[in-house]
């Protein structure tokens, strides 16, 4: 394809090195697109016959039927995929094959083919997570009521609910979505025709190729474009903070199908069992889920890297952006289906989450609350109250609300037996009803919001 100035081909290992199509196979579809768009262009302009465009169309869809039934056959004297393509189409139709590379490059052809399948990738998470953001919010909706010990330090903190536990990686998981739609929307400029760096003489029209191609319009700056992965970086980023997401709540389940804590029996289908200890179910899909997400940030930092010190426009490094890219949506998109499955299929124990919240003096806040509303009492002197009431419960192996009444009294005698009823946990969770609490009519009306949000009445 380029020989012409050569007088030796390639050593073995300049070609292995060279090589891309191992992995850059996996652009086909993207590859094809963009050619027709660009031969469909050319012969619009005139730029080559009408005949000729017919004919490379028709030529390049006998190579995606190709590539459909067969896969690629990997060629490392084809380097890549494009020539790959453009080598078949050749065999296929002859010489007329080699119009199709007018004003065009590898370079502005390898960053639309990329751009292409970037936003296919973002558009397979975005739905993925929202298959996951329906089944938090259908569990959600189930618990909204269900009591639970809400944890700092992963130390018993407060009551609250689950449906407001889950709901909090229903949050999450927007958040993943709209830096998803913000990195689709800024990237959505069409690469092609700023050919190898400099843009071309031919007479190219631009918005047609990226009309074609479903994008907003073409880029600005020729420059810019053959150099540009910012695309390949923010989709990585978005990967990489959707996959810590993702793990923070494969470990949340790690911790909560442990025996000591109890709260949740994980689906028999995402658990593996021990070839030696019987009686073991073990939490490997979460766990997994939890160490894709440091592979994932390793492609984002590798990429990075990659990009760091190079000078416009394209240089060779950039071959390099698409395995980490492959990588991490691979992983990502397998991570976000084991925990859709996980959150849809769990069976929470919430009796036991129930008994863990009443351990640990979880509503020892609620005493103080108690004491400031009821007895005007300054909250640090409440504080201080209700921790010698802790003392006495702990010394005695007994949860607050079964301290007597005289003890407390004793601690404080501006307590009186209304006290009792701001000591339960339902007290407790009811009266955290400020926006966003944990109240569960606060959580029926968060998951109400999302429902109507997921369209799923
Ligand atoms: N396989 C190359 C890549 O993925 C395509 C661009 C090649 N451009 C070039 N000037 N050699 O980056």
């Amino acid at each position: 394809m380029w020989g012409g100035r050569f007088a030796e081909g390639p050593s073995a290992i300049m070609r292995e090195i060279n090589a891309s199509i191992p992995f850059d196979k996996a652009l086909w579809r993207q590859d094809i697109a963009a050619s027709k768009a660009h031969v469909a262009m050319l012969g619009a302009q005139g730029i080559v016959t009408a005949a000729d465009a017919q004919t490379i169309t028709e030529g390049l869809d006998k190579v995606a039927a190709e590539y459909e039934a067969g896969g690629v056959p990997e060629n490392w004297d084809l380097e890549d995929i494009h020539m790959t393509t453009e080598s078949r189409l050749a065999e296929l139709i002859g010489p007329v094959a080699g119009r199709l590379h007018t004003a065009r490059s590898r370079n502005d052809q390898v960053a639309t083919d990329f751009k292409l399948w970037v936003r296919e990738a973002i558009d397979e998470v975005d739905a993925g997570l929202e298959a996951l953001q329906k089944a938090l919010v259908a569990q959600a909706g189930t618990h909204a009521a269900s009591i639970m010990p809400g944890f700092t330090h992963l130390q018993t903190a407060q009551p609250v609910t689950l449906g407001h536990h889950l709901m909090a990686y229903y949050e999450m998981i927007a958040r993943d979505r709209s830096r998803l739609a913000d990195n689709r929307e800024r990237m959505n400029r069409s690469p092609l025709g700023s050919a190898a760096l400099a843009g071309t003489g031919f007479p190219i029209d631009r918005e047609m190729t990226a009309k074609a191609l479903g994008f907003d319009g073409p880029t600005a700056n020729s420059l810019d474009t053959v150099s540009d992965r910012d695309f390949a970086l923010d989709y990585l980023m978005a990967a990489s903070q959707c996959s810590l997401h993702l793990s923070r709540l494969a470990e949340e389940f790690i911790i909560w199908a442990s025996q000591p804590f109890g709260f949740v029996r994980m689906a028999d289908s995402l658990s593996t069992g021990s070839s030696i200890m019987p009686q073991k179910k073990n939490p490997d899909a979460a766990e997994l889920v939890r160490g894709h997400a440091g592979r994932i940030a390793g492609c984002l930092t590798g990429l990075m890297m990659t990009m760091k010190g190079l000078p416009l426009a394209y240089s060779k490094d950039m071959q390099d952006d698409k395995p980490p890219v492959f990588e991490a949506h691979g992983l990502l998109a397998l991570s976000i289906a084991a925990m859709t499955g996980m959150v849809a299929e769990s069976d929470f124990k919430t009796d036991r989450m129930r008994q863990a919240a009443e351990m640990g003096f979880a509503t020892a806040t609620d005493l103080a609350d108690w004491l400031v509303r009821e007895g005007d009492i300054p909250f640090r002197e409440a504080h201080h109250i209700t921790g010698a009431a802790v003392k006495l419960a702990e010394a005695r192996g007994v949860a607050l609300d079964q301290l007597p009444l005289a003890d407390l009294k004793e601690i404080d005698s501006r307590i009186d037996e209304r006290v009792f009823k701001a000591l339960s946990v339902e007290a407790s969770v009811a009266a955290r009803k400020s926006h966003g609490g944990t109240a569960p009519d606060q959580v029926r009306a968060r998951v109400a919001d999302a429902r109507a949000a997921l369209g799923m009445e």
